[in-house]
């Protein structure tokens, strides 16, 4: 795994629970901007099958793909490198419809994840698609502090703690890979989960220190080092962010992981557009208030001076969280003034959405509150535990 900190080349896969979220978007976005900012950026579209890098950047799918690595014993990943019509901006393609991150082999995925860490830029950004398997994890976990969107929606909410709630077992499973007895404790646990057991990483971790407190620590020590950041896309209002805080609340609690927040892109119905006309909605709409949020993050990556904690005054805000809160607030107030709100935001309407979150906000703790009681444990993601 690469440590974000204090590295200069910089390794971010972005993933998601769901698919729909924006990650696509969001990754071409970020790396446009992080381009813009004078950044040398690598863009590497690994959503197999699905890949749609080349349209988000308003380019023709006529370059060979990662299929062509795979297949080819003679090219190399980097031979794959295209220029994009933008300066610092460079992209590798992704392979439509002939692979599936979930379908490769073992040896296959070993060779795509020593070529990346081969390659040379400031910043790899790795759209990962929308697959939760063993493969996705693994490409997530090929850095510290990967990139989680969501959407303020029950669904993706709980797609993304099941997203990170198996990422950190597939982590542990690494971790401890060459030591059976730890295995063997960790497979069994989780197999064995009956509801009532609570099946937080601390209680993983305890169970593990009654038979090894090193292997204990060990676990502990590495937890420290996952960072993943959340980006808050498609939001209405600020107040979206209420759903956001009890994810975060529930990963720390359960999975002894931090979180940052890189902040929170509202709903633009021009994003749809821009995609249609093939122009990047940073290019087409660059004065939106959307555009200004995805290049607000782009800037606090580039200076972030220990990504991925995010930069910010530590006097006046606790978290990464808060400062995300204060600048959609702000940003909302920009978007209503500038004319966009006047109709759809009346009074009734607002009432309407603070009603229709606060019960999403209820049915995300009962079913929170199922899940750590050990029911549903399986029933929420739509995926199987990695092991
Ligand atoms: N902030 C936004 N405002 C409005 N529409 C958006 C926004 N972000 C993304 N979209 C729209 O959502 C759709 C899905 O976006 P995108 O393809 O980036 O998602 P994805 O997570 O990569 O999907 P997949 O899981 O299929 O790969 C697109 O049609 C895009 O135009
Ligand atoms: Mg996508």
């Amino acid at each position: 795994m690469v440590i974000n900190e204090n590295v200069e080349r910089k390794i971010i896969p972005v993933a998601g629970g769901k698919g729909g979220v924006g990650k696509s978007f969001l990754s071409t976005s970020i790396a446009l901007s992080l381009a813009t900012l004078g950044k040398r950026v690598l863009l590497v579209d690994l959503d197999l099958g699905g890949s749609n890098i080349h349209t988000w950047l308003g380019m023709k799918n006529s370059n060979p793909g990662i299929g062509m690595f795979l297949n080819n014993k003679t090219t190399l990943l980097s031979d794959l490198i295209v220029d994009t019509p933008y300066a610092n901006l460079q992209f590798i393609p992704g392979d439509v419809m002939r692979f599936d991150l979930a379908n490769i082999t073992f040896a296959q995925k070993r060779k795509i994840m020593k070529a990346i860490l081969n390659l040379d830029a400031d910043y790899i950004i790795m759209d990962l698609g929308g697959g939760c398997n063993h493969n996705v994890f693994d490409f997530f976990l090929i850095s510290s502090s990967g990139f989680m969107v969501i959407t303020p929606e029950t669904t993706s909410i709980l797609n993304t703690y099941m997203f990170a709630r198996n990422m950190v077992y597939r982590f542990l499973q690494r971790l401890f890979s060459n030591d059976k007895e730890v295995m063997k404790y960790l497979k069994g646990t989780i197999k064995n989960n009956v509801p009532g057991d609570p099946q937080d990483v601390e209680s993983l971790i305890s169970g593990i220190a009654e038979f090894d407190e090193t292997a204990a620590e060990k676990a502990k020590n590495y937890l420290s080092i996952l960072t993943p950041g959340i980006i808050i896309n498609m939001a209405e209002e600020p107040d979206d962010i209420n759903m956001v805080n009890a994810l975060k609340g529930l990963i720390e609690k359960n999975l002894n992981i931090d979180l940052e927040c890189l902040g929170m892109i509202f709903f633009d119905k021009d994003v749809k557009q821009s995609l249609r006309e093939r122009v990047p909605h940073l290019v087409e709409n660059s004065e939106s208030v959307s555009a200004s949020q995805i290049l607000r993050i782009a800037q606090k990556i580039a200076l972030s001076e220990n990504f991925p904690e995010m930069p910010y005054d530590h006097k006046e805000f606790n978290s990464s969280f808060e400062i995300a809160e204060v600048e959609a607030e702000n940003d909302f107030v920009i978007l209503k003034n500038s004319g966009f709100s006047n109709d759809d935001y009346d009074v009734e309407k607002l009432l309407e959405l603070v009603k229709k979150q606060r019960d999403m906000i209820a049915e995300l703790q009962g079913t929170i509150r199922m899940m750590s009681t050990g029911g549903g444990s399986e029933g929420g993601g739509g995926f199987n535990l990695p092991f």
